[in-house]
């Protein structure tokens, strides 16, 4: 935008004409919306962004917003207080997760099953547009009036009008059904026990819709996830609705906003641990929501409910396995995950396990206090451009030492690069604007493609933690690539390469999409 403004200014002079004149802002807009009218054009896009797409899993998915009261209401780190305020930044009022859970059994090749009403649809964008597309403005350091303005309209054209494809509030399914699966390994583990939940944290500057189409393809498989939103500064616009309070909407905040009673401004390690110590404590509250649900408290949460969701609830007692849960995150939320597992698992803590998707390298150190299964997957780009870590050490080995050294101590542990990816893969960003984000992230491979690979892997393992312990799918391969090599990148490995022995199975092209860097299989 700054680059646009100034490039414009100095054309301006030789041809200016006094008599028409408009407000620089209004040459920005019409130049940008010029430009981007012709681009897609030129390559024959859509204008607007695509629809997310339907889930490909065997169950329907339904989905419910819960906020709940955290009681009582406390500060995390009370000392660190909004400069312009002196109220406490980490003021833990409530928790909001969006759940996606399985509905009803459609079997893939009969939608005769399929509820045929119109069921009610979330916004990709929850109201109001106008909060987000502030955070927004303000990520990108150009946050006032006209800009905030610029950006609500800007989003509500592009992504104004989507839907998450999920029903809300429809009754959880009755019992996941065996009789006719999609494949017999397609029936989620853990019946006996109540359905598996998965709790997923969000990485920096994103929100609990960002993700949904990952979520909503988990949920389509038989497992319910609650995707958190954090009120840690990292969502780039939240509303918290603590009883008896007005709404507070709170925008991405930075350290500089925040300063000690001393007047200090905490160092952004500070800031990060902090935030850290923030997800935390809501991560163990949504725990804690979970076990009432399955205690048959879903009536008073959804009363209680400022989302006005949650009609179904009360049919959620004894349903869920709330004794042993999964743990997942993408960038900080990643970070946030690993560091959940401290000291774990333990009751306010039950992860048996974690999903750790690009862990952050710029959001604090990763814990290595590590005593259950973990899976890390990098993106391409998050394994191909290496950084410096801390201690000074290349962001890709701490990652991999991590997981060496879990394994060493006796926990199945994979690390492995999804190739032709990048940071943004697994979020539902390249769905709705596949070429913007191809160009801009350097993202070779088809979008949908990407996102199933994950899904599948994602599914491998949490089959292992919480079903029959059975390394299954690409789980059980070996390790054939110690480090990242660019050379063996997406695309150069052509499907039935190497794996000859089980040609024509459903991962006998998996060489095209990974390279494995640690695997228990030797
Ligand atoms: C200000 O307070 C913080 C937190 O108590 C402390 O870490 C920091 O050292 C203090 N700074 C000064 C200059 O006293």
């Amino acid at each position: 935008m700054e680059l646009l403004s100034s490039k414009f200014h100095n054309t301006q002079p030789t041809t200016r004409l006094p008599h028409l004149r408009l407000p620089r802002w209004r040459h920005i807009a019409l130049f940008a919306a010029v430009a981007y009218t012709l681009y897609c054009y030129l390559f024959s896009l859509p204008l607007f962004a695509h629809p997310l797409p339907q889930h490909t899993g065997p169950y329907t998915v339904g989905t419910i917003d819960i906020e709940a009261a955290v009681s009582p209401d406390h500060a995390i780190e009370p000392d660190i207080r909004f400069k312009t305020t002196g109220n406490s930044a980490f003021e833990l009022e409530t928790v909001l997760f969006t759940l996606y859970y399985p509905i009803t059994y459609s079997d893939n090749n009969n939608n005769n099953n399929r509820a045929t009403a119109q069921p009610r649809r979330h916004p990709w964008i929850p109201a109001p547009l106008s909060l987000r597309a502030q955070g927004y403005a303000k990520a990108a350091h150009i946050n006032n009036w006209l800009a905030n303005a610029l950006f609500t309209v800007i989003i509500r054209a592009l992504v104004g009008s989507i839907t998450i494809p999920a029903a809300v509030d429809a009754p959880l399914i009755d019992a996941l059904t065996s009789d006719k699966p999609a494949s017999p390994q397609q029936v989620p583990p853990s019946q006996n026990r109540g359905h598996p939940v998965i709790i997923f944290s969000h990485g920096t500057v994103s929100s609990r819709t960002d993700y949904s189409h990952f979520a909503g393809e988990l949920a389509a498989r038989g497992y319910i996830v609650a995707m958190l939103e954090h009120r840690d500064g990292s969502c780039p616009g939240t509303i918290i609705n603590a009883p008896n309070k007005p709404p507070r909407p709170l925008l991405l905040f930075s350290h500089t906003e925040v300063s000690f009673p001393n007047h200090t401004t905490p160092t952004i390690e500070t800031f990060h641990a902090a935030q850290l110590a923030f997800r935390e404590a809501e991560i163990e509250e949504t725990v804690h929501v979970l076990k009432r649900i399955n205690a048959g408290d879903g009536p008073f949460l959804s009363t209680s409910n400022p989302r006005s969701e949650g009609t179904t609830l009360s049919t959620w007692k004894s349903r869920l396995n709330t004794n042993v849960m999964l743990i997942a995150g993408h960038s900080y939320g990643a970070t946030g995950a690993l560091q959940s597992l401290r000291g774990g698992p333990t009751p306010t803590r039950p992860f048996a396990g974690a999903i750790l998707l690009d862990p952050g390298k710029s959001s604090g150190p990763l814990n290595t206090d590590v005593r259950v299964p973990l899976l890390v997957v990098h993106s391409n780009t998050w394994s191909s451009q290496s950084s410096l870590f801390y201690g000074g050490r290349a962001h890709f080995d701490t990652v991999r030492d991590i997981v060496t050294d879990n394994l060493a101590r006796g926990n199945p542990s994979w690390f492995m690069t999804s190739l032709g990816t990048s940071h943004p893969s697994v979020t539902d960003a390249p769905l709705l604007e596949p070429w913007l984000l191809s160009f801009t992230t350097g993202a070779t491979i088809d979008v949908y493609q990407g996102l199933r690979q994950y899904v599948h892997v994602a599914e491998d393992f949490v089959w292992l933690v919480l079903g029959d312990g059975e390394m299954r799918g690409l789980l059980g391969e070996r390790a054939e690539f110690p480090a990242y090599e660019a050379g063996w990148g997406f695309g150069v490995w052509k499907p039935g390469q190497g794996g000859g022995e089980r040609e024509g199975g459903e991962w006998w092209d998996w060489r095209r999409y990974w390279q494995i860097h640690v695997s228990p299989v030797g």
